[in-house]
């Protein structure tokens, strides 16, 4: 099972672009001088990503969306298709993010839209799950999961896409899933899909990782990754994790 990890981070809204592509530039330089063992992607807002694409010109560090709209083009005021974000210089797009879904109303309907838009124009979605706290301690969290995967990946090749478990209680909180609690609802979704395809799928953790719980979470077997909030606005905190990711 050869599953290359992944660590991404989402600056959510957060940094000025000359911030942005500032931190960019200083994980680029790390990473150059020490190549990572992971994939490493940067998910600035939509004003940054021109800013952070010119730091990143011909680095392997790639470059990801929060969002997307799901119609290609036309009059919808306000939104950014995918075939936008491509020829902004983005490879993946951060979709269903919790914030998302609980702030903004979407629901999985919208994000299987915007997945199915982003490989339509060549863009790797990273599709995000994860279970409230009043879920988890109703006994629901895993049935809650698994219908997001099924119902956001419906008519979607899992395959072309990243899935991000975050469940909803750790993110922004300090409280982290523990790596066992992890590895159990990383699990759970891998045996969801389809057993041909199961073990190609990079299933990635999110919600308050840090440098000092990265490697415990890393070292879950069904754990391909991490995606990271607070910790990817500073390189101190952001590469430490970046190093964590071992395959
Ligand atoms: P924090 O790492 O700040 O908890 O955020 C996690 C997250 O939502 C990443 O998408």
């Amino acid at each position: 099972m050869s599953r290359r990890f992944v660590v991404a981070g989402n600056f959510k809204m957060n940094l000025l672009a000359g911030e942005a592509s500032a931190l960019a530039a200083e994980l680029r330089a790390a990473l150059e001088a020490e190549p990572p063992a992971c994939e490493v992607i940067l998910a600035p807002v939509f004003t940054s990503i021109h800013a952070v694409r010119e730091a990143l010109q011909g680095s392997p560090i790639a470059l990801a969306a929060q969002n997307v709209h799901f119609e290609s083009s036309g009059a919808f005021t306000g939104e950014v298709g995918a075939g936008f974000l491509a020829d902004a210089g983005c490879t993946h797009v951060i979709v269903g993010h919790s914030e998302r879904r609980q702030l903004f109303g979407e629901r999985d309907a919208d994000v299987r839209e915007k997945a199915k838009a982003a490989l339509d124009a060549g863009l790797t979605p990273i599709v995000c799950v994860g279970e409230t706290l009043s879920e988890r301690e109703a006994g629901q969290a895993e049935a809650i999961v698994l219908g997001q995967v099924a119902s956001s990946l419906e008519g979607v090749d899992p395959q072309r896409v990243i899935l991000a478990y975050e469940p909803v209680w750790a993110i922004g909180t300090g409280r982290t899933a523990s790596p066992e609690d992890a590895q159990e609802m990383h699990a759970a979704i891998r045996s969801s899909l389809l057993a041909s395809i199961r073990d190609k799928v990079r299933i990635l953790y999110g919600g308050s990782v840090k440098p000092d719980n990265a490697e415990a979470l890393l070292g879950q077997p069904d754990v391909d990754g991490a995606l990271v909030g607070g910790a990817s606005l500073k390189t101190e905190s952001f590469l430490p994790i970046i190093r964590a990711a071992k395959h």
